[in-house]
């Protein structure tokens, strides 16, 4: 049915046609200066940019955090100080899969969030997990080769996930987490996220301090059983986004509570785990949670690939009072996003609306395509003489650390209680209960009853036994009699 108002080119003028190209006489060949026709051709072959290359599936909502505690003691960052309210998009993913991949495949989950503050955009971009499987960021693209598919068959392959785990058991921490019922969240809402990494925070005079960061859902911690997700899996890949959208539409709002570890940044040093491993925790009963205020996501994006697709998230972006640390995981990560971003959406991504601060820019990133910003004549080089300021300090970096020794290729240096296994077999252990425990042995038998080489189950094998020895048997006898029972239903809630 024609609409009187008809649509336009891309220049504006009047569309004379979207049903019709122009021909000669109805049978005839089609017209080259039949622009409209071929401008539709052409952008539509420019609708996709690549996807991200871990965490492509997911979605998001806007939202805000609201302080509701005074933190201010440890940190000068506007965002946390008592009172303020920032707003900030938040997107979840899973991390191996594509696109198109289903949501409730077992997989870590990315919690990635942009504050917009009023000291420009501040990004944490965790999961929901404290932890990670490596502690390098030189292994990074190596472990997500290995989670994605075979160069061959382009099938993904539990030998080469398995072999990968093994071959470097700093992830055994993580691959617990990942077996557990957390590997398979019910809904985005009911999960927990983590900033995961150690972060500084520096207070207004100065001071510094070690922080880690932790979302708690008000939802309550729900999980999927292997059956409820396969079955899910099969009938809509896009549970997750679809729950996450609808509750939102029904003004059902997500929300999570917000606190802090903090360690004074002396005690790094001593701390009986090396405090910037990323496979490790730091125990609540170390360092408490110290509340800080409330997320709540209370927006729909309006359109999807304008503002989910082309966020561009970056562990680099940060703001005064807030800073990295020594994980080198952390240090890798805050060049490695803006460098995907300009791959994936462009030189300017960083003037699409939804990654653009709402605070004034002076800054001397200077045209590329799609150059939208500019400082018009003001000068693009700095110094300059003609009243455009720069930036100019000098002397200790306020977010730095002392480094006074050679440069070395090398693991972290041991804390006391420091190894691979240890916190994981805590979390088997201490954590699991024994319904999660029961449910944890049958998901690691399974993943690895077939598609292993023997080499490489034997290994996995003995990786389960250093985490828990008593785990390590039951796993393995339940391997090698070939039983591979399928998680109870409904495996119920955990703190
Ligand atoms: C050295 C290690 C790592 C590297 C090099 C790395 C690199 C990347 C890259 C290139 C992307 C895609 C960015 C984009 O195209 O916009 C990405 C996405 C992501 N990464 Fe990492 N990553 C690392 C470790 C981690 C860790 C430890 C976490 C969590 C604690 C994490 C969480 C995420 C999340 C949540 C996303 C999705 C962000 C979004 O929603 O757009 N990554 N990573």
């Amino acid at each position: 049915m024609a609409d009187e108002t008809g649509s336009t080119t891309g220049a504006g003028a009047p569309a004379a046609s979207d049903r019709n190209t122009l021909s000669v006489g109805s049978n005839g060949p089609l017209l080259l200066h039949d622009v409209h026709f071929l401008e539709q051709m052409a952008h539509f072959n420019r609708e996709r940019v690549p996807e991200r290359s871990p965490h492509a599936k997911g979605s998001g909502a806007f939202g805000k955090l609201e302080v509701t505690e005074d933190v201010s003691r440890f940190t000068k960052a506007a965002l946390f100080q008592p009172g303020a309210s920032t707003d900030l998009l938040l997107r979840f993913s899973t991390v191996a899969g594509e696109q198109g991949s289903p949501d409730t495949w077992r997989d870590v989950r990315g919690f990635a969030i942009k504050f917009y503050t009023s000291e420009g955009n501040y990004d944490l971009v965790g999961n929901n997990t404290p932890i990670f499987f490596l502690r390098d960021p030189i292994k990074f693209p190596h472990f997500i080769r290995s989670q994605k598919r075979l160069p061959d068959s382009g099938l993904r392959s539990s030998q080469m996930q398995w072999d990968f785990w093994t071959l470097n058991p700093e992830s055994a921490h993580q691959v617990t987490y990942l077996m557990g019922v957390r590997g398979l969240p019910r809904s985005w809402r009911h999960m927990n996220g983590y900033g995961s990494h150690t972060f500084m925070w520096i207070n207004a005079s100065g001071e510094k301090f070690w922080v880690k960061y932790h979302f708690h859902t008000n939802q309550g911690m729900a999980y999927l059983s292997n059956a409820e997700a396969a079955r899910i899996t099969g009938e809509d890949a896009d549970f997750h986004r679809r729950d996450l959208f609808d509750a939102i539409r029904r003004e059902e709002f997500p929300s999570w509570k917000v606190s802090v570890q903090v360690m004074p940044y002396a005690e790094a040093k001593t701390y009986r785990y090396n405090p910037f491993d990323l496979t490790k925790t730091w125990p609540h009963g170390d360092y408490p949670l110290i509340p800080v205020g409330t997320m709540t996501l209370d927006r729909n994006p309006e359109n999807f690939f304008a503002e989910i697709e082309q966020a561009a998230f970056s562990p680099g972006n940060l703001v005064p009072g807030i800073g990295l640390s020594p994980d080198k995981m952390l240090l890798g990560r805050a060049f490695a996003y803006n460098d995907a971003q300009r791959n994936r959406i462009g030189t300017n991504f960083h003037q699409v609306p939804v990654n653009k601060p709402k605070v004034p820019l002076n800054t001397y990133l200077f045209d590329g395509q799609m150059t939208i910003e500019h400082s018009g004549a003001a000068p693009v080089y700095a110094p300059n003489s003609a009243g455009r300021s720069w930036a100019d300090e000098t002397g200790p970096a306020e977010d730095g650390w002392e480094t006074d020794t050679e440069m070395v290729r090398s693991a972290y240096e041991l804390h006391a209680d420091d190894d691979d296994f240890g916190q994981a077999g805590i979390l088997v252990r201490d954590v699991f209960d024994d319904a999660q425990r029961d449910a944890f042995v049958d998901q690691v038998a399974g993943a690895l009853a077939s598609g292993l080489s023997e080499d490489v189950l034997e290994r996995a094998l003995q990786y389960w036994r250093n985490v828990d020895g008593e785990t390590g048997e039951r796993i393995a006898k339940q391997v090698r009699e070939g039983k591979t029972p399928e998680p109870a239903e409904g495996m119920g809630e955990a703190g």
